[in-house]
């Protein structure tokens, strides 16, 4: 598969560390990126995984964006996506290149709290503003809206009363590089079926 990343990278780097466990599920073989410092392609280079940056807005138009992107995703045999932390929208020529194989990861229990807008901090503060007793973590399948797919896997945290937008960030980041992993492992087992809107998951 590939990771496409924009920051830091935590879930890229545990992404990883699933695929290089003896067991090997899933390989990644290419980190895409639309920003050349992302922490992401440093993580990359360390695991000798190839990269590449393609920025939308270096591109004249739309489509030869895509067709960069569709073109380095075949290189790579890229039979599968997931998202994690990627600040652009797909579009929708490659969501549909990918249906029903293409994940991502939102700090939030989706449906609450995702759309767009709805990235880092501004999901924390909102779950914060809005007095939630508990938030976490959702993977996702990618269609054509922001944070609208058929969920796969959710964790919850608890929100204390004295968090700040940084704590509940960093307990939720916890249970995302739990659950991604995890929600992968079943993509690779072969007991995920998506179907449009609708997602069975066959138990173990
Ligand atoms: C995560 O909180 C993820 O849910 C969201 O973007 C953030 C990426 O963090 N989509 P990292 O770059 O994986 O550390």
């Amino acid at each position: 598969m590939a990771i496409f990343a924009s920051g830091g990278g935590s879930n890229f780097q545990a992404l990883i560390d699933r695929a290089t466990q003896p067991d090997r599920p899933f390989a990644v073989v290419l980190c895409v990126t639309n920003k050349a410092t992302a922490g992401a392609l440093a993580r990359a280079q360390r695991h000798d995984i190839p990269a590449c940056v393609l920025a939308p807005q270096a591109y004249p138009d739309e489509a030869t964006y895509v067709a960069d992107l569709l073109d380095a995703l075949a290189v790579h045999q890229v039979n599968f996506i997931a998202l994690a932390g990627y600040m652009r929208k797909i579009p929708s020529a490659v969501v549909a290149a990918f249906q029903g194989r293409m994940l991502n990861i939102h700090p939030a229990l989706l449906p609450k709290f995702g759309g767009k807008g709805m990235y880092g901090k501004h999901v924390h503060r909102a779950v914060l503003a809005a007095g939630e007793a508990e938030s976490g973590a959702t993977v996702h399948v990618v269609d054509e809206q922001y944070d609208t797919g058929p969920i796969v896997l959710q964790a919850r945290v608890p929100v204390k009363p004295d968090d700040t937008p940084d704590t509940l960030a960093a307990r939720v980041l916890e249970a995302e590089h739990r659950i991604y992993p995890e929600a992968l492992c079943l993509f690779a087992e072969g007991r995920v079926q998506v179907d449009g809107p609708h997602i069975h998951v066959a138990p173990a």
